[in-house]
């Protein structure tokens, strides 16, 4: 891998025809061979007719009640008096609980920190804390109840921001985290040139379009049913479990499909499980915890927002000699998983290049804001904006392009091939790729030609940019990179396919079913993915990191191969064969001379009692880290890709338009090249809104005022770049053994946003003769590219 590096070529005509070049066969339901083909989404046609099941789609039991909280309206105080009375007199209001009601734990905390009450107790630390739930026969009447609680505060000092926090040197919710090689202060000082600066990145709101949800159903003898949209179910059934004060065993949680995760569902499902379950305990009656749009948004934890200092040195050829940076974050009142995600920024604040010399250090704040949390990429993303602020930095600095300075420093071989982590990057193609898409794209003379079209335009600004991502797969949590599966062969030789992952439209239940179709050699119709529970595979992963191809597709392919083991061992001996003509194919199962069907032999090793039910197990080998040293392998490999996008800013309004997209994105061996795309063409636009349009704004209570899609703008429909060219790279097999050798796709290609941010301050550079780094801060919404104009404007043209 790394000398011939070959892909699909965009087609010729690419600004005539877009959306051509999808790599989807026109048939996507023929399958050849199961895996690696374009098998649909198995919930595609229920997706779009409306019959895919979501929670609140499901028939709801006799007497279900239902659950909204009460959220606390100031950011810090202490409850001084809860007058609850006019609540429980409201009509329908069957019941109201606050944290003295709690029978276990009133603790959610993720990570055992005990930092995160489920109801508020004495104090709130955000402005939209739960204090209370209402329980009501409807919603609405619970809704319009929430808001009759009288509760008077005292007013602590709220710290909101990370300069805030910075300045009243605010509490840290983890351990910082130093990573370091060799001696950066001395490489900065000797530095031929040095500069320094500072990026402030915005958080994400996840707009999951199913929100929070859960329905809790209370069994016999303290049993206790959940089902929740939630990305963990094994942590929600513990978290259940620890609230109800009982054990793991009388809780089963159960998910068939998420309307959108994105992270959000990865911790922050917890509350509305533990208090439907607390209801459901409380009542003895089913209940509902539907959250509001806006409750769900002032509620929930989101992407971390960060401020990066970065001091840099280098030479005049634009190599990059050593890299000092801090990365602060706003984590919220609690540590959810802001230690894990504020580590995975330093990550990746390398991105695809080698820093000979380098020392990260995080600032995990404490504020008094929701509790940030995952989120495609998991800090990846932050600091991988910080690194190509660092390359941008250079170019303006060297006059470089800033490919040039990109394909200069990536990781290569000998003594560049180590991470500020120590771990050796093995398969650095992140060049081959920003070559090839580069030359595909034509990336050069585009450059050349806006440049010249910039020089007699006064209000439309064009810019353009090529940036590439790499990203590390495997959970940073060591142990967080095991799965379980459980494959039933049933006597009519149709299969049951259960894993520990989720469904969250990412296609996972997709590639599950096709390794069981490729592995019995069956059609789609023959296997049958379930719902994900606790009560089949336990003590699961998150489905998270991007990982849940990787490992539940192994834990499945174990299970099956134990089945298919017994089947052959069973046929050799039924028909006195060898084991090794027993395959098992399209056509049926070749036994010897003969072919006989699947459920014919299924058949014959059941009457022979033999056992059709196994289940898998995987745990990611060669893994390992060590946070207090700062050194090991935390992944298994790389996933990498590049971008260049195409746009055009109106200075008279400050907008953006996206002209043109061109992705090359490493797959690996892709498991399903249709679903790839999907996911890449998703996590590009989700990227490109997190960066340019999608705006968190709280006021100085801590209010979020953007808690709506009237206030906060995801990317719509309109907003896609005219030309949108995705390809997958080929013949590029993954050099580690993973599922078919395909690569976890999930989160890396949410980075591409980055050449639409490097594009804007591209087409605003053209304001200083390009002599000037814009520095351009994130979201580049309107307004913020009509100040950093403003700002170039005032500065004297060379
Ligand atoms: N794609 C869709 N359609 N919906 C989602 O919620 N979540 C993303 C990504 N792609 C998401 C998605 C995130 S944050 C992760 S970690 C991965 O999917 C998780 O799934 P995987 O591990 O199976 O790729
Ligand atoms: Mo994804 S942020 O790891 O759920």
């Amino acid at each position: 891998m790394g000398e011939t590096v070959k892909m699909q070529i965009s087609p010729a005509d690419a600004d005539v025809k877009p959306f051509e070049n999808r790599g989807t066969p026109s048939d996507p339901a023929i399958i050849e061979g199961g895996a690696s083909t374009s098998l649909k989404h198995e919930s595609a046609r229920m997706h779009v007719s409306g019959e895919a099941t979501y929670i609140d789609d499901m028939p709801e039991p006799r007497g279900l009640v239902h659950v909204v909280p009460g959220l606390s309206t100031k950011a810090h105080a202490r409850i001084l008096s809860l007058d609850l009375d006019a609540v429980r007199a409201a009509p329908g209001v069957i019941c109201v609980l606050t944290h003295k009601d709690v029978p276990g734990h009133n603790q959610v905390s993720p990570v055992g920190k005990n930092d995160e009450p489920l109801l508020a107790e004495d104090i709130v630390s955000y402005y939209g804390q739960p204090i209370f739930i209402v329980i009501a026969d409807d919603r609405q009447n619970a809704r319009k109840a929430a808001q009759l609680a009288r509760i008077t505060y005292e007013e602590l000092p709220a710290i909101l921001t990370i300069a805030q926090a910075r300045e009243a040197g605010s509490a840290l919710v983890w351990r910082p985290l130093e990573m370091k090689r060799g001696n950066v202060d001395t490489a900065l000082s000797k530095a031929p040139k040095r500069l320094n600066g500072s990026i402030t990145i915005g958080g994400q709101e996840h707009f999951y379009l199913e929100g929070q949800a859960a329905l809790a159903q209370p069994g016999e003898e303290g049993e206790m049913r959940v089902w929740s949209s939630t990305q963990h179910p094994t942590e929600t059934q513990h978290m259940v479990a620890h609230v109800l004060d009982r054990p793991s065993n009388l809780v089963t949680v159960e998910i068939r499909r998420m309307g959108g995760g994105f992270g959000g569902k990865e911790t922050q499902a917890n509350t509305p499980a533990c208090l439907a379950a607390l209801a459901a305990n409380a009542t003895g009656r089913a209940a509902k915890m539907r959250l509001d749009r806006d409750d769900d948004m002032i509620m929930t934890g989101k992407r971390h927002d960060f401020v990066v200092d970065y001091d840099v040195g280098f030479d005049e050829t634009g190599h990059i000699l050593a890299v000092d940076m801090v990365l602060a974050a706003r984590c919220g009142w609690s540590a959810d998983l802001s230690g894990p995600v504020i580590d995975r920024a330093l990550f990746h604040a390398d991105n695809a290049y080698f820093y000979p010399d380098v020392r990260f250090r995080s600032e995990p704040l404490k504020t008094n804001t929701q509790s940030n949390t995952a989120y495609r990429g998991f800090g990846g993303p932050q600091g991988i904006v910080a690194a190509e602020r660092v390359i941008e930095e250079i170019a303006f600095a060297t006059g470089l392009d800033p490919l040039d300075v990109r394909l200069r420093n990536t990781y290569g071989t000998g003594s560049r091939d180590i991470t500020p982590y120590h771990m050796t990057v093995e398969d650095s193609i992140a060049s081959e790729i920003m070559t090839q898409l580069a030359e595909n794209c034509d990336y050069r003379a585009r450059r050349h030609a806006l440049r010249a079209s910039n020089t007699h335009s006064p209000y439309i600004r064009r810019g353009i940019a090529l940036t590439p991502v790499k990203f590390g797969i495997s959970f940073t949590a060591t142990h967080y990179n095991q799965a379980g599966a459980l494959v039933h062969v049933y006597t009519d030789g149709s299969v049951q396919v259960n894993h520990g992952g989720t469904e969250m439209g990412q296609g996972l239940h997709t590639k599950m079913v096709q390794i069981a179709m490729r592995e019995f050699g069956l059609t789609e119709d023959r296997v049958r993915i379930t719902a994900t529970t606790t009560g089949k595979v336990p003590n699961t992963s998150a489905t998270a990191a991007s990982s849940g191809a990787d490992l539940n597709g192994m834990a499945v392919l174990d299970a099956i191969s134990k089945i298919k083991q017994r089947l052959v061992c069973f046929a050799a001996e039924h028909w006195e064969i060898a084991e090794g003509d027993v395959l098992f194919l399209p056509e049926g199962v070749q036994v010897g001379e003969a072919l006989i069907s699947f459920p014919a032999l299924v058949k014959a090793a059941y009457f022979a009692r033999v056992s059709l039910s196994s289940n898998g197990f995987y745990k990611t080998p060669k893994i390992s880290w060590n946070p207090d040293t700062g050194r090991g392998r935390p992944f298994y490999y790389f996933a990498y890709g590049a971008a260049c996008a195409e746009v055009a800013i109106d200075l008279l309004t400050g907008e953006t338009r996206i002209e043109r997209v061109d992705i090359l994105h490493d797959a690996g061996q892709s498991l399903n090249p249709a679903i790839d795309i999907g996911q890449i063409e998703g996590g590009f636009i989700q990227g490109a809104g997190w960066l340019t349009m999608e705006e968190l704004v709280w006021d100085k209570a801590g209010h979020l005022r953007t808690h709506a899609p009237s206030t906060y703008k995801i990317p719509a429909c309109s907003d896609r770049p005219r030309i949108f060219n995705v390809s997958l790279l080929e013949a590029a097999p993954n050099r580690e053994a993973t599922i078919f050798r395909s690569k976890a796709v999930g989160e890396p290609p949410f980075v591409h946003g980055v050449a639409v941010l490097q594009a804007i301050s591209d087409a605003l550079a053209s304001l200083n003769n390009y002599t000037v780094c814009p520095q351009l801060d994130t979201p580049a919404t309107p307004e913020c590219i009509l100040r950093t104009a403003e700002r170039l404007r005032a500065l004297p043209v060379p």
